[in-house]
């Protein structure tokens, strides 16, 4: 009889205890692996966000309790979307490295946070009137003209505090574009986890109204990655590495296993997985309807990401899970 074959293997030996499942277990959740995505805004109020639930535009004057929050609950890093008032968003974008309320939501952001590792997603989306990632020419995004935006942004990023930069427009060129400009200001140490992997997602859909930046017109498929195309991986992620990355991302998370242990091997850099808005409000609507239960849902999710090979988990549900609620 072929050795390892029942009878003489019975697999399920190794789970017929909870003790043997403990010592069988060979990965473990710890907070120091996740990252919390949080929105900021510069008005009076926290203010729900109707399709994703029990997440808020945190006003600025409450960002030491949210901060407080996640430290508590043992994360060590922050994903800050710094959000702009409507009337500051212009066809460039420029609020986003003008002197004004985005580079003071990172001010305060990161003086609450001297302790935390603070993330900024830098991408042009969100102060821009059209929406898109990137300057408009008449025919549609343009590519170089965005890297130099992007420069610019990055370094008043990293004079108002953000120990990173994320960004996350998928611009060809914007990791190197970005390295340049922190260096030649004198940022050295600013690092850079780039969303290296992102695919144009239907499940970014609650995101864009959180963060008010659904493009007015069109969609983003001709600079985020179609899904149907297996191979442009690793050109993507090569490009960053060589770039100047110094994380990389896979977005989204569940629908994209596959890149992520894909990408491990040839990977040794961290690999965030996003899990992103849609992936979030979904599993949070099946809950509130009973049909699921919240935590063990989320958690089944963030061992799935570490058994497929990812470093870190950048998840709305963080906080929630490791505050033990
Ligand atoms: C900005 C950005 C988006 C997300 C993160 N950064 C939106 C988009 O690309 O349309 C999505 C995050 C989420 O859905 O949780 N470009």
């Amino acid at each position: 009889m072929a050795v390892g074959m029942f009878p003489n293997r019975r697999l399920r030996r190794m789970r017929e205890t909870p003790a043997i499942r403990e010592m069988c277990a060979d990965i473990t959740l710890t907070p120091n692996r996740f990252i919390q995505p949080i929105f900021v805004h510069a008005g009076e109020q926290d203010e729900e966000i109707s399709s994703m639930p029990e997440i808020k535009r945190i006003s600025i004057n409450n960002i030491r309790v949210e901060i407080e929050k996640i430290r508590d609950a043992g994360i060590k890093g922050i994903l800050l979307f710094p959000l702009p008032y409507e009337k500051s968003k212009t066809e460039d974008g420029r609020i986003a490295h003008e002197e004004g309320e985005v580079l003071e939501i990172i001010r305060q952001t990161k003086e609450a946070a001297q302790d935390l590792v603070l993330f900024t997603d830098l991408c042009l989306c969100p102060f821009t009137t059209h929406g898109h990632c990137g300057i408009l020419d008449g025919k549609g995004i343009n590519n170089d003209a965005t890297l130099e935006a992007l420069g610019k942004t990055a370094v008043a990023f990293a004079r108002a505090g953000t120990d990173f930069v994320a960004p996350s427009g998928m611009m060809d060129g914007m990791v190197k574009a970005i390295r340049q400009s922190l260096d030649s200001d004198n940022y050295p140490n600013v690092g850079i986890l780039s969303y290296s992997i992102k695919f144009a997602s239907h499940f970014y859909g609650p995101f864009r109204d959180a963060a008010h930046s659904a493009p007015e017109f069109g969609d983003r498929k001709s600079y985020q990655m179609d899904f149907r195309n297996s191979h442009q991986i690793f050109e993507e992620l090569v490009q960053d590495i060589a770039e100047g990355a110094d994380a990389t991302m896979v977005k989204p998370g569940l629908p994209y296993l596959d890149v992520i242990s894909k990408i491990r091997s040839k990977c040794m850099l961290p690999i965030a997985v996003y899990q992103v808005s849609g992936e979030y409000s979904s599993l949070m609507l099946a809950a509130k309807q009973g049909i699921l239960q919240e935590r063990q849902a989320f958690e089944e999710t963030f061992y799935s990401f570490f058994r497929a090979g990812a470093d870190w988990i950048i998840s709305y549900y963080a906080v929630k899970y490791f505050s033990g609620s």
